[in-house]
C-alpha cells in the first residue's frame, strides 16, 4: 500500500491550553512495498506523525491517504501495524496471546474458522520470529529483544501491508539489533509491507532504508531525502564497505546541514 502525506500539521493543545505546533506542513509520499526511514532531532514529531498514519492520532490539517483513500474517509488503517519503542505487552498474557490480541480486539471481521486461521498464523509468525519455542512464556520470562520479536509478530497478525515503527531497536545492544535488522528484512522480504522506520541511528536507517527523509526540529518538516545506494538483499558483510561508509557520510551531511542553525 503506498501512503502519502500532503501539508500535514498538529497542533497540540496541553493541559494548561497552550498549543504546541508539532506538524507543519509534512509532505512526504512512500511507495508500495518501500522501506524508508525517518531521522529527525527529539521532538520534531516523528512519533507524532507515526501516529497519525496509523489511525491513532486526529491530523489538525492537510491530508494523509493510504492507496488513495484519506485517514479519516475510510482508508484501510486496519492494515497498518504499529510498533512502539517499548514492547507494551500485555504482562498477564503469554507470548502466544500477546500476538493473538489483535484478533481479539474487534477491528477484523469475524467468520466462521477466521479464529482458528489467526491462531494458526500467530505459530507461524512466532516461527517466523524464533520464537516458536516460548509460545507459552510470560514476558518477563523474555529478554528486551525478544519481547520486541513478540510486538512485531503482534503488528503482523492481521496480515498487516504498513509497518510504522518507532525505534523499535533503541533499547537493545548492539548484536542484538544487527540480528534484528537481518529478521526485520527477511520479513518485509516475505510479507512485501511497505515500512515506514523512525530511528536516530544513521547506520541502521541506511541499512535498512530504500530512502532517508530527513526531519528538522520542531515544528518539523520534511526538508530533504537521501536515495540509499546499496544493492539488496542487504547483508552484514556489506556494513564494512566503502559504498555503505559513502551512504552513511551522505545522510549525516544532509542532517548536519539541517540541523545546525
Ligand atoms: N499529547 C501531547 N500533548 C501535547 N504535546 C505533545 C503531545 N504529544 C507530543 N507533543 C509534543 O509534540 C512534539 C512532537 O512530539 P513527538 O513525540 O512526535 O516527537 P518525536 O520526534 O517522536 O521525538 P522523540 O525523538 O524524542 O521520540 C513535542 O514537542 C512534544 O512535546
Ligand atoms: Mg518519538
Amino acid at each position: 500500500m503506498d501512503i502519502s502525506v500532503r501539508d500535514l500539521q498538529k497542533v497540540y493543545v496541553t493541559h494548561t491550553g497552550e498549543e504546541v505546533v508539532a506538524l507543519q506542513d509534512v509532505s512526504a509520499e512512500v511507495g508500495s512495498g518501500e522501506f524508508v526511514s525517518l531521522v529527525g532531532p527529539s521532538g520534531c514529531g516523528k512519533s507524532t506523525l507515526l501516529d497519525i498514519v496509523s489511525g491513532l492520532t486526529q491530523r489538525s490539517g492537510g491530508d494523509v491517504t493510504i492507496d488513495g483513500r484519506g485517514v479519516s474517509e475510510g482508508a484501510a488503517t486496519r492494515h497498518v501495524g504499529l510498533i512502539f519503542q517499548k514492547p507494551v505487552l500485555l504482562p498477564w498474557r503469554t507470548t502466544f496471546e500477546n500476538v493473538y490480541l489483535p484478533a481479539q480486539l474487534g477491528r477484523e471481521p469475524a467468520g466462521r474458522g477466521r479464529g482458528d486461521a489467526l491462531r494458526q498464523r500467530a505459530r507461524d509468525l512466532l516461527e517466523l520470529v524464533e520464537l516458536g519455542p516460548f509460545a507459552e512464556k510470560y514476558p518477563w520470562e523474555l529478554s528486551g529483544g525478544m519481547q520486541q520479536r513478540v510486538a512485531i509478530a503482534r503488528a503482523l497478525l492481521l496480515e498487516a501491508r504498513v509497518m510504522c515503527m518507532d525505534e523499535p531497536f533503541a533499547a537493545l545492544d548492539e548484536f542484538t539489533r544487527e540480528q534484528m535488522h537481518l529478521e526485520l528484512l527477511n520479513l518485509w522480504h516475505a510479507q512485501g509491507f511497505t515500512a515506514i522506520f523512525v530511528t536516530h541511528n544513521i547506520f541502521e536507517a541506511v541499512f535498512l532504508s530504500d530512502r532517508v527523509l530527513v526531519m528538522t526540529p520542531r515544528p518539523g518538516k520534511v526538508v530533504a531525502e537521501v536515495e540509499v545506494d546499496l544493492p539488496r538483499p542487504r547483508t552484514s558483510e556489506m556494513i564494512g564497505s566503502d559504498r555503505f561508509g559513502e551512504n552513511i557520510r551522505g545522510v549525516r551531511s544532509v542532517m548536519q546541514e539541517h540541523w545546525v542553525a
